[in-house]
């Protein structure tokens, strides 16, 4: 059944940057056939590639320009499909990046839409008349900073984009556009891809009548974009029909995935799983990358988004992703672990971000350097807007360039410092790298039907505020997973819960010992998993 299927998917990764390609120094898909047996090392089950379109990559390609065909760069439709084969062949699944909110301003639509008022492809786009005295139509901002609209000398209108002004933005209100998008993900969903990650799926509507957004007071000062509060750009109502055609589509080829790229509140959030289940399997849920890591918090946030599912909703958690900082630098090396533990432990699908597997850390790129559209339009808060840091290349290995590139081709965005230590060769090898621990926690995950679907539930037994314990539970089984968020040692006792348990993982990967119940010990920065003898 459909509604089950996300359940079936385990642990999908976005492989943004780490595929090689020997000579322009950007990856390209034969490169990730190359790379695929690194994937199933890793357990994983699925894999999310970021756009590969052709697109001017102004922002990366999420701004596309041809929906139904590949970016030279990255090879050809032939390429295509022997990458989807090769997935399939290990049993993997591929989802691929949807763009529906906005082209490239190149995509021939825009192209058309743009040429005169009296295209029939003008409607397709947000077109409106400047202000009376010539600026743009509204207050509305552009997340990569000013405004949203940018004025056509040509037709003598502004058009709307929430990126880069090389994003204009498509009107669902116009019948022909989703009908054109449906089109396009039946093309790949023909060819055999399992599903989608809609990207920015909160936005596909836009007020009607274009009221100007009002002032937001809860503002931090830090994004030019969080000045507003985003009622009439953002999460319309109106936006649930066009994801529920969407999901019908992708329901019509049997098992394929629908995710949603939403940052938004839970009530919110909710809400794209659809009334009946009939909207995205799993709408992004960012809890974890926007908590504050205290144990305390992120049990809130846990607990929050376990008692705001609607029933028959299947839970899904993301702990990184190529728009964040990377993991390790966002909670330090050692809470890493941590993190990696509680992500695969908790109740729904995980979502991972490549490398972070390896524990890298954030790669300061130079300003001279940053390719980031977010951080070149903003210069003046460049630092703070990159997100260049967080896609720099995989390193391999100890070569140069991390066996990223050949020698003699430097990569887009530069390696990570460490990379001659910090690489998947050198983890594979090491015992008790943080690449050792992430197999060891999805094959354990795959092989423990109660981490895969058992129940989420926090036990009565009290902890010091340092500590997240909770338990798995599925018929007899149950699984106690024990998480330090600080630097100090614990001796707790869970004895109300077993008498005895088998440790089946720490973070640390040091730990064999039985595990004594009456008084457990967690290290700093600890986490344990342990198997509770039936009974209570
Ligand atoms: C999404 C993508 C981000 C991109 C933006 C515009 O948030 O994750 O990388 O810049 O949409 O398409």
């Amino acid at each position: 059944m459909n509604s089950q299927f996300p359940e079936a998917v385990g642990c999908p990764i976005q492989w943004a940057k780490c595929w090689d390609r020997r000579t322009d120094g950007i990856g390209y898909l034969p490169g990730i056939i190359r790379r695929l047996d690194y994937l199933s090392s890793l357990n994983v089950t699925a894999l999310w590639l970021s756009p590969i379109y052709p697109s001017p990559m102004r922002d990366f390609g999420y701004d596309v320009a041809d929906y139904t065909a590949i970016h030279p760069w990255f090879g050809t439709l032939d390429d295509f499909d022997r990458l989807l084969d090769a997935v399939h062949v290990r049993g993997l699944r591929l989802i691929l990046d949807l763009v529906p909110n906005h082209t490239s301003d190149e995509h021939p639509w825009f192209v058309a839409s743009r040429s005169s008022r009296d295209h029939p492809k003008r409607p397709w786009y947000i077109w409106r008349d400047p202000a009376p005295d010539g600026g743009p139509p509204n207050n509305w901002l552009s997340f990569f900073g000013g405004p949203a609209w940018t004025y056509d000398e040509r037709t003598g209108q502004y058009y709307l984009h929430q990126f880069t002004r090389q994003q204009p933005e498509l009107n669902y209100r116009h019948p022909e556009v989703l009908e054109a998008m449906l089109g396009a993900m039946r093309f790949w969903l023909e060819r055999g891809v399992d599903g989608f990650r809609v990207d920015v799926v909160w936005l596909l509507m836009k007020d009607r009548d274009f009221r100007d957004e009002p002032l937001n007071p809860q503002w931090d000062g830090l994004k030019p974009h969080g000045r507003l509060q985003h009622i009439y750009t953002a999460n319309l109502p109106e936006t649930h029909d066009v994801v529920r055609t969407m999901r019908a589509v992708i329901d019509g080829y049997g098992d394929r995935l629908m995710v949603g790229e939403a940052y938004l509140p839970n009530p919110d959030l909710m809400r794209y799983y659809g009334r009946f289940l009939d909207e995205c399997h799993l709408p992004m849920n960012f809890q974890l990358i926007s908590s504050e890591w205290r144990a305390r918090e992120v049990r809130r946030r846990v607990d929050a988004y376990e008692a705001a599912l609607p029933p028959g909703a299947w839970p899904n958690w993301v702990l990184g992703n190529h728009d964040q900082p990377r993991l390790a630098s966002r909670v330090g090396p050692e809470q890493g672990r941590v993190a990696a533990m509680l992500l695969l432990t908790l109740r729904g699908t995980p979502t991972w971000y490549y490398v972070d597997e390896l524990g890298m850390q954030d790669v300061p790129i130079p300003v001279g350097q940053m390719k980031d559209p977010q951080a070149l339009n903003q210069p003046e808060i460049a630092d703070r807007m990159s997100r260049d840091p967080t896609r720099t290349p995989m390193p391999w290995d100890a070569s140069p360039y991390g066996g990223f590139t050949g020698a003699d081709a430097e990569p887009w965005l530069p390696l990570a410092e460490d990379y001659p230590t910090r690489n998947v060769e050198a983890q594979s090898r090491d015992g008790r790298s943080p690449l050792a621990l992430f197999r060891a926690l999805t094959a354990l995950r795959q092989r423990t039907p109660a981490l895969m679907i058992g129940d989420y539930r926090v036990p009565a037994t009290p902890v010091p505020d340092d500590i997240f314990a909770y338990l798995r539970m599925l018929g007899e089984a149950r699984i106690l997973v024990v998480l330090n968020f600080g630097a100090g040692l614990h001796r707790l006792d869970f004895s109300a819960a077993a008498r005895c348990g088998e440790l089946l993982l720490c973070t640390g990967l040091d730990r064999f010992e039985p595990p004594d119940l009456r008084a457990l010990v967690i290290r700093p920065n600890e986490g344990v998993i342990i198997r509770l003898a039936p009974g209570g």
